[in-house]
This record gives structure tokens, C-alpha cells and sequence, in this order.
């Protein structure tokens, strides 16, 4: 029987779960590829770690290039994350023939085009499932599943720990610290939970996903991010009087000849199916121009999940191996087509909740329209909490219409220059949904 040799780079959460769910899966692995899938060599920084599962020591080395040149390794899993030395690694092992398998978002967002150049130039394949949404079978549903139709927008909830923190701010009334501390004992966060709180994992999964829908290179450096971090009960509380839910939403969306790529938090109607995503599952909805709209759901996150996503990749490149194909070509975006430019924020038309905190007395609310009118930003829906410490700014939350945030931001600037100005304003963009 033929064995498909695997090297391991990293031998973490979801490098273990690798190897728990070759173990436990291999007779039905076995079975539906006619052929044996074995870890062949484990690259770990330090040999004497203790490991969420037991491995033959004689597999393991501190030297990546060990996995790399090992003429037994058909596949390279590089699982260790960030930026450098992964890229290094992963080019390594490209220009040595093999095919890779990546959960890595962050260097897929700023070097997805060096990679899969590389694997073109030496016939090999990136495979990327577990980089978003862990687990949910979505990379091969948007580049298989829908290869025949173009999808013209995707919305994401995409980052697990900041949903979990959003849910039980919403939920519980739990602060935000609280919750982050438990969700980064749960094993969910990044190593760095600025990334996940701070809305840069979710934006490196919407330059994935966009690249692959729209079928363009993406700029990282363009896509806006913003995180949960700065939200407050009060948001919450005034997100739910005005009939919304408060979600991180990576959205991109293709206008022909631009493409807008934004994450922040954004008021959802309650209504809406990725308004009842909770906890840590991640959701991507999607419009496409012949199937309309689909949605993915599951869990974005974990050991076992995204091992799943991680093995499945290896089993598609098995299969091509296997046949003595050249290659599906999968990692190619599925229609590629011109570069387009990526709008600037100032751009986007949206719906706004602006929360003011400022001096409760005659005239403060009418300065607030009056700046809002000169810029073009017409009101929908105005609160004014009664005053119950006079010593405390007054929260003023105004609900606008569709307006265009070049104009928001030079109001808001304004606003923030008034004397009767004590906090900073809050701003949460509205996103409205199709009928
Ligand atoms: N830290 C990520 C999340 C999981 O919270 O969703 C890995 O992509």
C-alpha cells in the first residue's frame, strides 16, 4: 500500500490534534483513499516540551529544514504561525516539490501572492481550510462548491474570541477583561490577544476569503480593521433599545471596479441569521449572483476542529498525488480577474450609531445637528439619557441615515473641538441587511 509522507512544522494545539486524528481516523482514511497518511517528521522549538499527545521521539527535531528536506515528506503542515520564519519554511518546502497545508491567515494575507507564485512556478499546491472559519468546510466551498458562480459580497463573523466576548457582553452584561481572561484560558485567543480583540485576525481572514471570492490580489495594508475593545455596556445597551446586536463582521464586498474590505464591530438587526451566531462558532454568509445568498456555520476554532480542516487538505493532496495528476490548480483564485483597487474608508456609505457624552445644558443637542447638518448627515433617531449626575457628561446617542464617513469623521472632529465636548464620541457602523 502507498504512504503519503506528512512533515510537521509545530506541534501545538492543532499539531496535536493532527496526530490524534490521523490515529483515530485511519482505518476510514485508509479505507477512502486506498492508501496509509503517516507523520514521517515533527519540527518543535523544544524537543522537551510535554505535548497534548505522545509522538515517536525519534520523529521529532528543533530543525525545520529536518521536515523540509526529508525526501519521505510528500506534505508539509506548517501549523507554528505569524509571518517569519513560516514564510521561509513554507518557500523552503515549495521549491523542494512539496505540497503545503497552512492554517496560517496572517501569512496568507501578506504573502498569499509570493506563496501560490511559488507553487506555480514548482507544481505544487497550498491548501489553506483551516486559515478561516477552523473547521467549517468553507475554502472548499466557496472554490468548489461555488466555482461556477461569482460571488459579489461576503460577510464573516470570523474571529471566535471576539464573539465569545461580544456574546456574553450581550447576554450576561460581563465586562469585557472578564471575558477575555476566559476566553483565553479556554484556548480559543491568539497568542496575542490584540489580533483577536483588535479586529487583525478577522482582517486577515477577509483578505483569505476576498482573494479567493473576488479573485484578486489583496493589499493587506488596505483593508481597515477596527476591534471590540473600545465597546461598552452602554453600546450594548442602546444596541439592544434600537433593536440591534452588536457582532465583528469582516465584510468585502466586489463593485465591479473597486472592492471594499472592512472589519469593525456593526450593529446587526436581531432578526438577521449572523445576528443569532453566538459563543465561539463563526458564520460566513454569502451572496453570489446565480445561488443568492448561503451561509456557512460551525466552529472556527479549537484543536479538533480545526484539525479536521487540516487533514482534509491533506487527503485532497493525497488523492492528487495518488492519481499522478499535475495538480488541481485549487489554490488558484477561482476566476482571476483584474487587480482592483480597494477603497479607502472615507468611501463607504453606511448607517451610524454616534454616542456623545457631553455637557447637559441649553443649546449642546442643537450644536450636535447643526454640525451633523453641515456635513450632509441627516438624523434618523435621537436619545438623550436624563440627567442624573450633573457632574457626568450626558450620553446623547443620535442613530443617522446613510451617509458617507469622510463626512462622519470631519463632523465628528468638529464636534470633539465644541467646549461643551467631554468624551470621546463613539461610533458603531449600522449594516443593513437586503430584504
Ligand atoms: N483566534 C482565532 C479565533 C482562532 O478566536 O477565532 C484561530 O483562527
Amino acid at each position: 500500500m502507498r504512504v503519503i509522507g506528512l512533515g510537521l512544522l509545530g506541534l501545538g494545539n492543532v499539531g496535536a490534534g493532527v496526530v490524534k486524528l490521523l490515529a483515530d481516523n485511519a482505518a476510514a482514511i485508509e479505507a477512502r483513499l486506498g492508501a496509509r497518511v503517516e507523520v514521517r517528521r515533527i519540527a518543535v522549538q523544544q524537543a522537551e516540551k510535554r505535548r497534548l499527545v505522545e509522538v515517536d521521539k525519534k520523529l521529532v527535531t528543533t530543525r525545520a529544514r529536518d521536515v523540509i528536506d526529508d525526501p519521505s515528506v510528500d506534505v508539509v503542515i506548517e501549523l507554528i504561525g505569524g509571518t517569519e520564519p513560516a514564510r521561509e519554511y513554507v518557500l523552503g518546502a515549495i521549491a523542494k516539490g512539496k505540497h503545503v497545508v497552512t492554517a496560517n491567515k496572517a501569512l496568507l494575507a501578506y504573502h498569499g501572492d509570493e506563496l501560490l507564485a511559488a507553487c506555480a512556478e514548482n507544481n505544487v499546491e497550498i491548501y489553506y481550510e483551516a486559515s478561516v472559519g477552523g473547521g467549517i468546510p468553507l475554502i472548499r466551498a466557496l472554490r468548489e462548491g461555488l466555482a461556477s458562480d461569482r460571488i459579489d459580497e461576503v460577510i464573516g463573523i470570523v474571529n471566535g474570541t471576539s464573539n465569545f466576548i461580544l456574546t456574553q457582553m450581550t447576554e450576561q452584561g460581563r465586562d469585557f477583561n472578564e471575558v477575555l481572561a476566559e476566553a483565553q484560558k479556554a484556548g480559543y485567543a491568539e497568542a496575542d490577544p490584540t489580533l483577536d480583540v483588535g479586529g487583525g485576525d478577522a482582517a486577515h481572514k477577509l483578505a483569505v476569503l476576498a482573494a479567493l471570492c473576488f479573485g484578486t490580489k489583496i493589499d493587506f495594508t488596505k483593508v481597515f480593521f477596527e476591534g471590540i475593545d473600545k465597546l461598552t455596556q452602554r453600546d450594548f445597551a442602546y444596541a439592544e433599545r434600537f433593536g440591534y446586536t452588536i457582532k465583528l463582521l469582516a465584510i468585502g464586498k466586489d463593485h465591479g471596479d473597486s472592492i471594499e474590505l472592512r472589519v469593525h464591530p456593526t450593529m446587526v438587526p436581531k432578526r438577521w441569521l449572523l445576528a443569532s451566531v453566538g459563543g465561539v462558532f463563526n458564520a460566513v454568509y454569502v451572496n453570489s449572483q446565480a445561488l443568492g445568498q448561503s451561509m456557512y456555520y460551525g466552529r472556527g476554532a479549537g484543536m479538533m476542529p480545526t484539525a479536521v480542516a487540516v487533514v482534509s487538505d491533506v487527503i485532497e493532496i493525497a488523492r492528487t498525488l495518488l492519481a499522478g495528476a499535475p495538480g488541481t490548480r485549487a489554490s488558484v483564485p477561482r476566476a482571476k480577474r483584474p487587480e482592483r483597487r480597494i477603497r479607502d474608508i472615507g468611501e463607504l456609505e453606511s448607517r451610524y450609531y454616534l454616542r456623545f457624552g457631553v455637557e447637559d445644558r441649553p443649546g449642546v443637542l442643537a450644536q450636535l445637528a447643526g454640525i451633523l447638518g453641515d456635513h450632509d448627515i441627516s438624523i434618523a433617531e435621537v436619545v438623550q439619557e436624563g440627567r442624573r449626575d450633573p457632574q457626568r457628561p450626558a450620553s446623547v446617542v443620535i442613530v443617522t441615515h446613510r451617509a458617507r464617513e469622510s463626512n462622519v469623521q470631519a463632523a465628528l472632529a468638529a464636534i470633539g473641538k465644541l467646549p461643551a465636548a467631554s468624551e470621546p464620541t463613539q461610533l458603531v457602523r449600522i449594516y443593513e441587511t437586503r430584504p
